[in-house]
């Protein structure tokens, strides 16, 4: 049994500047990696900005970040950073420019290497990491997995090194300005992130601590969550900082349950549905969950029962029943639900995250039962 968290967090109201000193102190020259609009929107560009032009320290922006970064996007800014010559690296935003912040930092400090690297077994360190997030899912400011798409492969996967952030600064105020859909995605992302490490060939006690607290939290927020779908457009203003905080706090601990773990199935199986239909990473974690529980439920109930009782729900029934009234659903082929089988089956890596035997027809019923399959 191990536990290893290296990270350095703090989660508080204006964050940024509270720990200014600390965040300078990982290098000279800033490379700020983040998306095209809401780091700029939500203020958290500015608070970085502010740090760096109170103390004239050198900075370049890279924020054409796409969600679901490709290896061929890191590999572009990493070639900005490397002529900026930068020594450390901001990511600011979502999981994408956190997780792109990881693998440019890689590419940055081995300059010798090309992108090729980033999926190669060698032992290559990164420039240091410090993430900043403002979506309320991702847990990358914790974890250290950094997940790209792969288009030669038609599907995403983590690169092949263990990139902690050596710095997270955690701020609730950056959800406020989000759309409600975001965060009920990023939200359900935190959710899968705690169920599926809850429920995980690698579970023990340390990381119990993690996924149970997770689900818990996440427990608490179930109806902050309808009342948000009920009007998605926007984050209600009735939302207090406590319970912008609170979603930031489930999504940071969620991340530290996945960083003793990994994820799982339903994360396998989402890549498919993410890279496939396009559909928010959330969201495709999400709609498998009950489906997944249920398929774990055959082998150990007790451990299920306990995941649903943290989160307040009597079934995996009703449990599916609300994650459908908050996401809606995704429609797919039985042609395609039966490539999205074979895939997965062919992933021995995922395949051994679950900890029971698992067969294609298992994979089909949590693919047939969560989603709307057509002839
Ligand atoms: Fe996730």
């Amino acid at each position: 049994m191990q536990f290893f968290a290296p990270t350095h967090v703090y989660l508080e109201k204006n964050c940024v500047d509270n720990h200014k000193q600390e965040l300078l102190s990982y290098g000279k020259r800033a490379f700020i990696i983040t998306g095209k609009h809401s780091s700029a929107v939500n203020g958290s560009l500015a608070d970085v900005l502010a740090v760096l032009d109170e103390t004239s320290v050198p900075y370049l922006i890279y924020n054409d970040i796409e969600e679901n970064p490709s290896v061929e996007t890191v590999a572009k800014a990493a070639a900005e950073g490397k002529e900026f010559q930068a020594d450390f690296v901001i990511g600011i935003g979502g999981g994408s420019p956190l997780d792109a912040a990881k693998a440019i930092a890689l590419l940055i400090a081995n300059p010798q290497e090309d992108a090729c690297c980033l999926y190669e077994p060698k032992d290559l360190k990164a420039l240091p990491v410090i993430a900043i997030p403002t979506t309320c899912g991702t847990g990358s400011e914790v974890t250290p997995n950094a997940v790209l798409t792969r288009h030669a492969f038609k599907t995403k996967k983590s690169i092949s090194y263990n990139i902690y952030p050596e710095l997270a600064l955690v701020d609730g105020k950056y959800l406020a300005s989000a759309n409600g859909r975001l965060l009920i995605h990023t939200a359900v992302d935190a959710l899968a992130h705690c169920v599926e490490s809850r429920l995980h060939a690698k579970a023990n006690v340390y990381n119990h601590m993690f996924s149970e607290y997770g689900l818990s939290l996440w427990g608490q927020l179930v109806p902050v969550l309808e009342q948000i779908a009920a009007g998605p457009d926007a984050v209600p203003s009735s939302l207090s900082d406590e319970d912008l905080e609170a979603f930031m706090l489930a999504s940071t601990v969620a991340g530290m349950a996945i960083a003793q773990t990994t994820t799982s199935l339903p994360h396998a199986i989402s890549y498919e549905i993410t890279y496939n239909h396009g559909v928010p990473h959330g969201k495709a974690c999400g709609i498998f969950l009950a489906a997944y529980m249920d398929e774990y439920a055959r082998n150990n109930p007790e451990d299920v029962n306990r995941v649903l009782s943290l989160l307040g729900f009597d079934s995996t029934e009703s449990f599916g029943e609300y994650l459908r009234r908050l996401l809606g659903s995704v429609a797919i082929t039985e042609e395609e639900s039966n490539l999205y089988a074979d895939n997965i089956m062919a992933n021995a890596s995922k395949l051994s995250t679950y900890p029971f035997p698992i067969d294609r027809e298992a994979i089909l019923r949590i693919l047939t039962c969560s989603l709307d399959v057509t002839a």
